[in-house]
């Protein structure tokens, strides 16, 4: 089966060989049109207007509410809220249940998380002197549950479900349980997980999840956090604005239900729209389907970057427990150098800290290079860029 087909950049730039699908993928082409129709055709703000155009955005809207509610197993829609990416979910999380927290609490994080899930909570470390822990690595990678760091004083463990560097699954389970066994709260940030395989929220039972649309082969500017009823209702709102009050007077104001407390201002109609496309999209495709191509491709793509005997990978050279993205470096080339030979040759790839500057000092590494694959890609495309890799590191060596 081939999926390019459904992705119309494929057709306009025949050579291209994508693989930076975990900075963001491509999309498709219902998702596309999604998004034109809806200016086209039911353009107009929700919430707010007493007119049919409006009626019908906030059917759409709220459409998508249901449908990503379905997609990660949450109990009600009403616990599903829109924000513009990852970033801007865990940053709620961290205004708003942090802001709960003291200077007694503690935080826990691991040593792979993206910037997104380390940074809100140094600032909220400033904020608030709570105590921030890291969880160490085993060495394939995966984060080590190490319960003495998970004690009585530890509100919330937020960690990642995919690393986006180093490609490793986290096995969540005995996370979670660890948390809960001291109280603590649980956010997992599923950037990366949520394209790759199918998440129950419900029956993982975590506290909070945030994923980022644009890497759900959605439009840019639509994340969600998801979060327990009882929970969100606890926090205090975020941003303040129209749609999330229930009352304002010149002396104060009372925050409305879920879940426009937590969206202030007019959200990202056209993106929320698309995105229920995308996971429409995402289903019809399977997500059995989807792990089946991806991992074959995956395993695919180890043999060969085994082969080639310059090349060191970054992280589980095994293809399990593993998504299907692989860091690795070249003797005596720079990441970046490797980037710009395979993009001469139409290939997109990321190489830096991916964001993850506390796991590259882990690794004691400046900079890796990262081929991260889609169900789209093909075994092809993982051949030419290995020969292509070759070339480069004979031009540098
Ligand atoms: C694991 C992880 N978390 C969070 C993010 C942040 O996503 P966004 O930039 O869409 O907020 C990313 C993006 O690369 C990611 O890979």
């Amino acid at each position: 089966m081939n999926y390019k087909s459904d992705f119309p950049i494929f057709e306009n730039r025949p050579d291209l060989i994508y693989f930076d699908n975990g900075a963001s993928s491509q999309k498709p082409q219902a998702v596309i049109d999604a998004v034109s129709k809806f200016y086209e055709e039911s353009n107009s703000n929700i919430h707010r207007g007493p007119h049919f155009l409006a009626e019908e955005a906030t059917i759409m809207y709220k459409n998508t509410r249901r449908t990503v509610a379905d997609f990660i197993g949450a109990q009600k829609p009403e616990e599903i809220i829109f924000t513009k990416n990852a970033t801007e979910a865990i940053n709620l999380v961290a205004r708003t249940y942090g802001e709960m927290l003291n200077e007694h609490d503690v935080v826990v994080l691991s040593r792979l998380e993206h910037h997104a899930n380390i940074v809100p909570w140094l600032q909220l470390k400033e904020r608030k002197g709570i105590e921030l822990r890291f969880l160490d690595l085993t060495d394939d990678g995966n984060i080590y549950l190490n319960t003495d760091l998970i004690d009585e004083k530890v509100k919330l463990v937020s960690i990642s479900g995919m690393s986006n560097a180093l490609g490793t699954i986290t096995d969540l389970p005995p996370i979670i349980e660890a948390a809960h066994d001291v109280g603590a709260k649980v956010l997992i940030d599923a950037s990366q997980l949520a394209v790759h395989r199918q998440i129950n929220v419900h029956q993982l039972d975590v506290d909070f999840l945030v994923m980022t649309g644009h890497k759900l082969y959605g439009p840019t500017g639509i994340g969600v956090l998801y979060g327990k009823e009882k929970l969100l209702r606890s926090m205090p709102p975020f941003l303040g604005g129209g749609d999330m009050i229930r009352e304002v007077t010149t002396e104060g104001f009372s925050p409305t239900e879920l879940p426009n407390k937590f969206e202030a201002g007019t959200p990202n109609i056209a993106g929320a729209v698309g995105l229920k496309v995308a996971i429409d999209y995402m289903f019809k495709i399977g997500f059995s389907k989807i792990q089946k191509v991806e991992h074959e491709l995956t395993g695919h793509l180890l043999d060969k970057l085994t082969s080639l005997p310059f090349i060191k990978i970054i992280g589980p050279t095994e293809n399990k427990s593993r998504g299907c993205l692989v860091s690795f470096t070249m003797e005596n080339v720079h990441p970046h150098d490797i980037a710009e030979g395979l993009s001469s040759k139409n290939i997109c790839i990321r190489a830096g800290q991916h964001c993850a500057q506390p796991l590259m000092d882990t690794y004691n590494l400046p900079a890796v290079a990262r081929i991260s694959l889609a169900f789209y890609n093909t075994k092809e495309e993982i051949d030419v860029s290995c020969e292509v890799l070759t070339d480069i590191y004979h031009y540098f060596n």
